[in-house]
């Protein structure tokens, strides 16, 4: 990543040069260390650089929460804040490349995406944890009509699947590398007819992580239209035994299972299992309900959150722990005398947001964006809010 070594110089002169520079909007100062967070505005974007200081030399790099998705613009950035604070370059790796840097394929979809996304086909069907992604590719090819969405949280998985759904020419497959578990209620309600669960892992020693749960279920029943499917796949009989147990406790649906049944297309995983003769299970969970639309608005709104005198000092330095979600206040830079960026990670364990919190003495927003729009940030957010409010009384 961008990145620049300079000379050691008096820092105190950035807060003189942000007054009149082209770029840089705000400089701030950690609380307990001697980091400095810098803040900008370039070719429309705004994000923060840091800058490490050490005895010998000045590190000026990214800020992993704000960092823009073009590096080109990064690295303009650097080269412009060095260039107005004159400051003395010792190593550099921002020449910038005319190749793009970033994965660019049109399906490769972030979560966010689903905040406001048209759909290009007549249906829909999802597939979690696709690994080779080869079920997912013989899907899409049998049915054309069919947008099939693949999850799957190894990077290098999905960013295989991109290449072959290239490489044939395909396009019905939106790639999202992000976890099952907290993408389906991105779904609107009764548009899927498909979610094939493949071989999930079966976490024997940690239940908590596995991707079948109530609460997975009940986020596929409504996202299944009437008579659509969930597909449950497994060798493993434990796991066959505990979504059975899931499954039953839906009021009402219609479940099916088969042992051993050969499908058309046959997975690298499912392979090696076939080989040793284990035995494959599949259990079928059918919708039988229409569910409802989704009514709940996401706000992130901080409503009357303000700046108050001495707030930097009584916020909780531990995270605080809740029911399937959490909050931290992970490190805090003081602006102004009156107001604070607050950097914090909470949300859902297995993927935290990571954020700051710009609390000025007339207002408080998410910097530079809000989160993704889930039930669990949502809670999140509010005791944010909460632990924001309390201080202030
Ligand atoms: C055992 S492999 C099976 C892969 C493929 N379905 C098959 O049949 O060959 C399980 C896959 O699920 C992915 N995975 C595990 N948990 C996941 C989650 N919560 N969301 C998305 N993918 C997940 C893993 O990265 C892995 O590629």
């Amino acid at each position: 990543m961008p990145h620049l070594k300079v000379t050691p110089f008096d820092r105190t002169i950035i807060a003189e040069k942000v007054k009149d520079s082209n770029i840089m909007t705000s400089v701030s100062h950690a609380m307990t260390t001697d980091d400095i967070l810098i803040g900008v505005e370039h070719a429309g974007e705004e994000f923060l650089l840091q800058l490490k200081s050490d005895e010998k030399a000045y590190l000026l790099k990214y800020d992993k929460v704000t960092r823009p998705l073009k590096v080109n613009i990064l690295k303009e950035a650097l080269g412009l804040v060095s260039e107005e604070l004159g400051l003395e370059v010792l190593s550099s790796n921002i020449a910038l490349s005319s190749t793009k840097m970033e994965p660019s394929s049109k399906y490769l979809k972030k979560i966010e995406d689903f905040e406001n996304i048209t759909y290009p086909k007549e249906k829909v069907s999802v597939e979690v944890g696709f690994g080779s992604g080869r079920h997912l590719l013989y899907q899409a090819q049998k049915n054309p009509d069919t947008l099939f969405i693949g999850l799957e949280i190894h990077t290098p998985s999905a960013q295989q699947l991109l290449k072959q759904v290239e490489l044939q020419g395909l396009d019905n497959i939106w790639v999202v590398n992000y976890d099952a578990r907290l993408f389906l209620e991105m779904l609107p309600s009764n548009i899927c007819t498909q979610i094939f669960v493949h071989f999930p892992v079966p976490w024997d020693k940690k239940p908590q992580r596995r991707v079948i749960s109530k609460s997975f279920l009940a986020e596929s029943m409504r996202v299944l239209h009437v008579e659509g499917r969930l597909e449950l796949r497994t060798d493993s009989d434990k796991y066959f035994w505990y979504a059975l147990e899931t499954f039953f406790s839906v009021p009402k649906m219609q479940l099916e299972v088969r042992k051993n049944e050969a499908l058309e297309v046959t997975s690298k995983y499912e392979a090696r299992w076939l080989r040793q003769e284990k035995d494959i299970y599949d259990v079928y969970v059918t919708c039988k309900e229409e569910s409802t639309e989704k009514n709940e608005t996401i706000d992130f709104n901080f409503n009357d959150v303000k700046y108050t005198k001495g707030i930097e000092e009584r916020l909780p330095k531990k995270a605080l722990v809740f029911d399937g979600y959490f909050v931290h206040f992970e490190r805090i830079f003081k602006v102004t005398d009156e107001s604070l960026l607050i950097k914090c990670a909470f949300g859902s364990f297995d993927r935290p947001e990571h954020k700051y919190i710009f609390l000025q003495k007339e207002s408080c927003r998410y910097f530079v964006s809000e989160p993704v729009k889930t039930g669990v940030n949502l809670l999140a957010h509010q005791k944010l809010m909460q632990q924001l409010m309390l201080i202030e009384g």
